[in-house]
């Protein structure tokens, strides 16, 4: 029997309540296959600042190091808004993508024909859009130095080596390889240096992937694009900011943030988590929809631990859900038969992937 060590960070807000969804989720499609999950928990963001005084511990970082794969919730709400920034939730998240080499984030944005409804979008226009948001993830004005916040003035530095643009366009290429072999390379060439050399060096990395039709298109049209056609989209490679800025929007072509899994990896162990935060509004009232941390957790099946008929069984358990009318209150205006709560929905899709149903 195979086992796989997983490292499991709730988070704050929402985070544990959709985590414990997954996990009742993933033990279910563990049953009837033949290997087992072990999960470690481990802590992240303001609660983890809460009981440590930081808000990513060391224990979590060396934690995260020795698992298969990571399965996170989300981070932050207001209360820790005000800690300087080294301490806030999001700086622990920031530090453990640079700690764990997490350079690709993949972000996927598909539509599911029961919510096209949800989308605000009109049907036609987002009907079968399929596309991959490949966002850079430890380098650009994230990171870049210096950085100063100032009285009266204050900076940030946009910085990509060509090293960090070559490895994130090789893994834009290499997914686009194996869907329909296109790429739009997003940046603002017309007026910054650093996306100059962003356009240049995919360029040249195009060159080993002759198969694959690359584009370029300015951050501020494809933001236009996206809303206007988003089905022109097959690989969108961004760098830090402009995937943080332009997976927002493509989220809501889908209809609800609450259905979009993502993974980054690049280092020795992948990261998976839902593309939505922490939601503090809605936390503790059991109306979270868990559908995107429970596709996350799909994902970190085919992709890190290679189970990819225990993968298939999920994602196809949460077509099947849709189908059948089943919503969180989040959707629930969109076709639901059936209003369920955060547990009641892990609960129903546990059951169809050990086939209960
Ligand atoms: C995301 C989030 C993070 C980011 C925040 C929480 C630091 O918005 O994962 O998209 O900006 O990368
Ligand atoms: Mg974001």
């Amino acid at each position: 029997m195979k086992v796989y060590n997983i490292a499991v960070i709730k988070g704050d807000g929402i985070g544990p309540e959709i985590i414990d969804e997954a996990i009742k989720v993933l033990d279910a499609v563990a049953v009837n296959a033949d290997f087992e999950l072990k999960y470690d928990e481990y802590l992240m963001g303001g609660n983890a600042y809460d009981i440590t005084g930081d808000p990513l511990p060391q224990e979590t970082i060396d934690g995260c190091e020795r698992a298969d794969a990571i399965l996170f919730g989300a981070i932050g709400g207001e209360q820790w808004d005000k800690l300087p920034r080294d301490k806030r939730p999001e700086s622990g998240l920031l530090k453990l993508r640079a700690a764990l080499g997490l350079y690709a984030n993949y972000r996927p944005v598909k539509v599911y024909d029961e919510l096209i409804e949800a989308s605000t979008l009109k049907p036609e226009v987002v009907q079968g859009v399929d596309l991959l948001v490949m966002r850079e993830l430890t380098g650009g004005i994230y990171f870049g130095k210096p950085r100063e916040k100032g009285e009266d003035r204050a900076y940030n530095t946009m910085i990509y080596t060509k090293e960090e643009i070559v490895r994130i366009a090789k893994e834009a290429f290499e997914s686009a390889m194996k869907r329909r072999k296109k790429v739009c390379s997003i940046d603002k060439a017309n007026v910054l240096e650093v996306s100059q050399l962003w356009r240049d060096t995919v360029e040249e990395v195009a060159k080993d992937y002759p198969e694959v039709a690359l584009t370029h298109m300015y951050v501020d049209n494809a933001a236009m694009q996206l809303v206007r056609d988003p089905k022109q989209f097959d690989v969108m490679l961004t760098g830090n900011i402009f995937g943080d800025i332009l997976s927002d929007e493509a989220s809501m072509i889908s209809g609800s943030i609450g259905l979009l899994p993502s993974a980054s990896v690049g280092g020795k162990v992948g990261l998976y988590e839902p593309i939505h935060g922490s939601a503090p509004d809605i936390t503790g009232q059991g109306i979270a929809n868990p559908l995107a941390t429970i596709s996350s957790a799909s994902m970190m099946l085919r992709f890190a631990l290679g189970e990819v008929e225990a993968a298939d069984k999920i994602d196809t358990a949460i077509e099947k859900v849709l189908k059948e009318g089943y919503r969180t209150k989040d959707i629930a205006a969109f076709g639901a038969s059936e209003v369920c709560s955060t547990t009641e929905m892990g609960s129903i899709i546990a059951d169809i992937v050990c086939s209960h149903r």
